[in-house]
This record gives structure tokens, C-alpha cells and sequence, in this order.
């Protein structure tokens, strides 16, 4: 592929939400078939690689994320074959494969747990997760308080094979997502296996999913209310680094060390964060910390500067990620007065300013596909696709909908369907006389689509073509290095009180990003693109970022 091994350190990593992308068949689910059709749009958009979120057999609980065979593709999807071939056709166009690989659970449809609720109390089957009994009267109270990241208990009872009410098991997520025992060999053993298993396919890395929280503190004690930093009963126990390190080696040898490990680390402190990209452990994790700030221009520096200097400190490059399949869209997120993503709050119906919330998105893309390090972009985002918020409940999804009663509409919003032609039944989503999206695609979900927007200067499609070419084109752009560009109170590149960020790297090229009031004069330079259209007098206006080259 004519990349060096750590193609991983600036690579463009563009994310596939396999059953939104493209649907081949025309079931209304997207597919592997759909996938490969797209390929060229891929190679075309600039990206280096694409990471697939889970395409093995599931029962949807979770979008995927309840694995049913970690050695299979759904039938829903396609096959292996088809799944080796995609990840030839992407090599042949320069594409890398990432998979996405989830070791704290698996589905409750997988053969281990039938066998486990099988083989009943205390046996090695059940040593694969975490059974318990349960406390109070009969057992009838789950063995603690654990709650799931969906909401209610993180415990669900089984009955046991004679009908009587029996053990607990632990699921951090959906109750069909039954966690997995790190410290139980097979567990270990067999996931080796199956990172095995896809190197051998040819694919060049795998994305861990909830990496931090496959080991549990054995005696499961209850999760204090301000854990401090490795305190937490099953997020980033230390003893997790012993199996990453495993997995390094297993992926080295595999890969001749060209495949890369890219955990799933939500973790608020940057060092702890970064303990995982230790040289003998993860390659990248994903920074969310830049996705946690305001549109601000301090706050954004703050983040920046935090995040460069914890992965020098290991020598790792950063990761640049503005939204994911979890999270809100980027162009509704930066449309509200609260800029900043918080898991914890999805804010449905919150007023949004979705012509200014496209206009920071777009800047925001310069901004981070400028900075050291890879870059994620999601599907969708390159169209500058807006949150959907008016799915009915009847048609939603996703677990945390449910879990939550409602309270929180999840995360449907960000998967609708892609659209490819302005016209079409499912905007060439699927062929015209298939099935209706599995989600449904709003009014006006055409106006975004693929052929609208190629061609037509000012779209977010030709915004993110150029840069992403670009990205590739500059030298300046492939090292690590970065230096702000400080206010001396007379440069044009110099306020920062005025909310404007400047960065240089190399020694001519710089990054404006203006999250000021007020529109500010470029510096004597060739403009090489820019977000958005300049003033009259050719100032840089407010939300607006530019790529320049100084003379
Ligand atoms: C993180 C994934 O990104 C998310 O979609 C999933 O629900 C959880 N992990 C559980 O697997």
C-alpha cells in the first residue's frame, strides 16, 4: 500500500456504520454489498482507511455491539467471503481495514452463555462471567449497585435450569450484552484467536471497543461517588495493561507490526489515557477530550495543548475525533449555546442554529485535520448531515431509549441512513424499489446527498475533498510538530482574547480558526482553502478557519 508501518500516525480514518452506509440488497439495511460499491466514493473522498463498527452475527440489541460470532459476518450484512473480499477491493484502492473488535461482552445469544446458564452455579462455564447470587431475601436483590451505561441495574437474574429464580449476571450495557471474565484463560485464550483470525484476512487494525473496561476489581465493590484516577471497580483497573500488552505482542507478530491497536478509551485524565499508548501497548486510543469543549477558543487551545503534550510525553501520536456513531452530530452540537458533548445529556429539542452549527462544523473539520496526529471522520459528517431528532418511538433503536423510559432519545439520531441522490425513494440509500430504511430518513434528508453536493463549491462534501487531499499533499502536515502563534498585540495572526487560534507547522504553512466576534485581516499569504466565503475585504469572518502559506 506504499504507506510506512506507522501509517497510523496520520492517518485519515474515515468510520463505517456498516448498516447506514449503503444498502446493496435492498433490505433497508445497509450492507457489505453496498459497501463495495462505494469504495471508489472512499478512495475519491481522500481517506486512508476505514473502520468497520461491528459486522459479525448479532441479535441487535446494540447495533452490532452484542457480538452473537466474532468469526462470521451477519447474514444481514453479507458473508466472509464478501467481507475478504472488501477488504482486497479497499486494499487494491489504498484502503486499510479496521475492525472493531468488543472483549467486555458478549451477546446473550452467544454459545458460551447458553452453556453457562446450562451448566449452572459454580461451574466453568459460568466462570466466564460474572455470576452471582443475588442479596436479601431469596436472593432477589442484584449482588450490587451497579448500574448500566443504559440505564437501570447492571444485573439481570436468570431462572436456572429446575425453574427456580437463580444467579445474576453483570452487563455493564444492554442486558443481551453479558460481561465478560478477563481473569478466566479462555476468555483470554480465545480472544487472541479471533484478533488472529482478522489479521490473517489482511486487515491493518482493530479498534477495542469500551477498552478500559474489560477487568473488574474481583470483589466487586461498589463504585464510590468521586472515583479517583484507577479507583473505579471496572473502568481502567490497572490490571488491564497486562492484556494489552498481550495483544500488542499477538498483533506484531501477526502483522509484521504493521497492524495498529486503537482503543476505545473514555477516560478524563490524559495521563491515564495515555498509559495506554505506552510503546509496548495501544498504538492510538480516541481523544474525546477535544469533543468534551465548548466552541472556544481558549477552551480548544487548553485541549489541544493538553492532549499533544500527554501523547509526546509517550511518544503516540493524538487522535482528532469530532463524532462517532455515539454522539451527537456535529453540525446540531455546535448549532446550540452548549457546545460541548456530554454523554450525559443528549438535549433533544434544545433550540439549534443548524446554518451556524454547519458553519463551526466546517471550521472545526479544518481545525483538526490541520493538528498532528490521525484523524476520524464518521460517516455522514463529510455531508454535513445534522442530528435527525424527530424519530418516533415506535422506530427508535437504540437500547438507551428504552432503558431510560424515553428520557433519553439515544443515539439513533446520528444513524439515519445515508443519502447518495438528491432524489429516490431512499436517496439511493438502497435501490429505488427496496425496502424503506431501517431508520427513517427525514424531509429534506436529500438536499445533503452525495451527487447534490459533488460539484457545487461550497458544499461540506467539497470542503472536506480538498482538505482531506490537501491533508495528504502538504508535507507540513505529516510531521508531529505544532507551534501556536502568540499574540505580540500588532501581528494579525495575534489575539487570542479575540478568539482567534493560530498554529504553524513547518515553517510556512498556519491554521486560523476564528472563534471571535468579529472578522479578522489573513496574514500576507497564498490562502490555500478556507471554511467558508471571506469578507469583502478578504478578513477571515466569525466561525471560519482557513489553511494558509505564508510568503
Ligand atoms: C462503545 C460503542 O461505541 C457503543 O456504540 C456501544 O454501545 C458500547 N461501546 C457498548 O459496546
Amino acid at each position: 500500500m506504499g504507506q510506512p508501518v506507522d501509517w497510523w500516525r496520520h492517518a485519515a480514518i474515515y468510520q463505517v456504520y456498516p448498516r447506514s452506509f449503503a444498502d446493496g440488497d435492498g433490505d433497508g439495511v445497509g450492507d457489505l454489498a453496498g459497501v463495495r460499491a462505494r469504495l471508489p466514493y472512499l478512495a475519491a473522498l481522500g481517506v486512508d482507511a476505514i473502520w468497520f463498527t461491528p459486522w459479525y452475527p448479532s441479535d441487535g440489541a446494540d447495533g452490532g455491539y452484542d457480538v452473537a460470532d466474532y468469526r462470521s459476518i451477519d447474514p444481514v450484512l453479507g458473508t466472509l467471503a464478501e467481507a475478504e473480499a472488501l477488504i482486497r477491493d479497499a486494499g487494491a484502492l489504498g484502503l486499510r481495514t479496521i475492525v472493531d473488535i468488543v472483549p467486555n461482552h458478549i451477546a446473550a445469544s452467544h454459545p458460551w452463555f447458553a452453556e453457562a446458564l446450562a451448566a449452572g452455579p459454580g461451574s466453568s462455564a459460568r466462570d466466564r462471567f460474572f455470576f452471582r447470587p443475588g442479596r436479601g431475601v431469596g436472593g432477589q436483590d442484584p449482588p450490587n449497585g451497579w448500574q448500566s451505561a443504559f440505564g437501570g441495574p447492571a444485573w439481570r437474574r436468570v431462572t436456572e435450569q429446575d425453574g427456580s429464580p437463580g444467579e445474576w449476571y453483570l452487563h455493564l450495557f444492554a442486558p443481551e450484552q453479558v460481561d465478560l471474565n478477563w481473569r478466566n484463560p479462555q476468555v483470554r485464550t480465545e480472544f487472541e484467536d479471533v484478533l488472529r483470525f482478522w489479521l490473517r484476512r489482511g486487515v491493518s487494525g482493530i479498534r477495542i471497543d469500551s477498552a478500559t473496561m474489560i477487568i473488574k476489581d474481583p470483589d466487586l465493590p461498589e463504585v464510590p461517588e468521586r472515583p479517583g484516577p484507577g479507583n473505579h471497580p471496572y473502568v481502567d483497573q490497572d490490571e488491564v495493561h497486562d492484556v494489552y500488552r498481550q495483544w500488542r505482542t499477538v498483533v506484531d507478530e501477526e502483522s509484521g507490526g504493521t497492524a495498529a491497536l486503537v482503543g476505545e478509551v473514555w477516560l478524563a485524565d490524559l495521563d491515564r489515557l495515555t498509559a495506554y499508548l505506552r510503546p509496548d501497548e495501544l498504538h492510538t486510543a480516541f481523544n474525546f477530550d477535544l469533543m468534551a469543549q465548548p466552541w472556544h477558543a481558549d477552551a480548544l487551545h487548553a485541549s489541544i495543548t493538553r492532549t499533544l503534550e500527554a501523547h509526546r510525553r509517550v511518544g503516540a501520536p493524538a487522535t482528532w475525533v469530532l463524532s462517532n456513531h455515539d454522539v451527537t452530530r456535529t453540525v446540531t452540537r455546535f448549532g446550540r449555546a452548549d457546545t460541548a458533548f456530554d454523554p450525559a445529556g443528549r438535549r433533544p429539542g434544545v433550540p439549534t442554529d443548524l446554518a451556524l452549527g454547519c458553519r463551526r462544523a466546517a471550521a472545526a473539520a479544518l481545525l483538526v485535520a490541520a493538528l498532528p496526529g490521525s484523524l476520524y471522520v464518521y460517516q455522514g459528517d463529510e455531508l454535513g448531515l445534522p442530528e435527525v431528532e424527530d424519530i418516533d418511538a415506535e422506530q427508535r433503536r437504540d437500547p438507551i431509549f428504552a432503558q431510560t423510559d424515553g428520557t433519553d432519545p439515544g443515539r439513533d439520531g446520528c444513524r439515519v441512513p445515508l443519502p447518495w441522490t438528491a432524489s429516490g425513494t431512499s436517496h439511493g440509500f438502497g435501490p429505488d424499489d427496496g425496502a424503506a430504511p431501517w431508520l427513517p430518513q427525514p424531509a429534506g434528508w436529500g438536499t445533503f446527498a452525495v451527487d447534490a453536493q459533488t460539484g457545487h463549491p461550497a458544499s461540506m462534501l467539497t470542503l472536506y475533498r480538498t482538505m482531506l487531499s490537501l491533508r495528504r499533499a502538504l508535507p507540513e502536515l505529516a510531521g508531529q510538530d505544532l507551534r501556536w502563534v502568540h499574540g505580540d498585540g500588532r501581528s494579525p495572526l495575534a489575539d487570542p482574547a479575540s478568539g482567534l487560534l493560530a498554529f504553524t507547522r513547518g515553517d510556512r504553512f498556519v491554521c486560523l480558526v476564528n472563534l471571535g466576534p468579529d472578522p479578522v485581516p489573513l496574514p500576507g499569504a497564498e490562502v490555500l482553502l478556507v471554511s467558508g466565503p471571506l469578507t469583502a475585504r478578504s478578513h477571515l469572518p466569525s466561525d471560519t478557519a482557513a489553511w494558509v502559506r505564508l510568503a
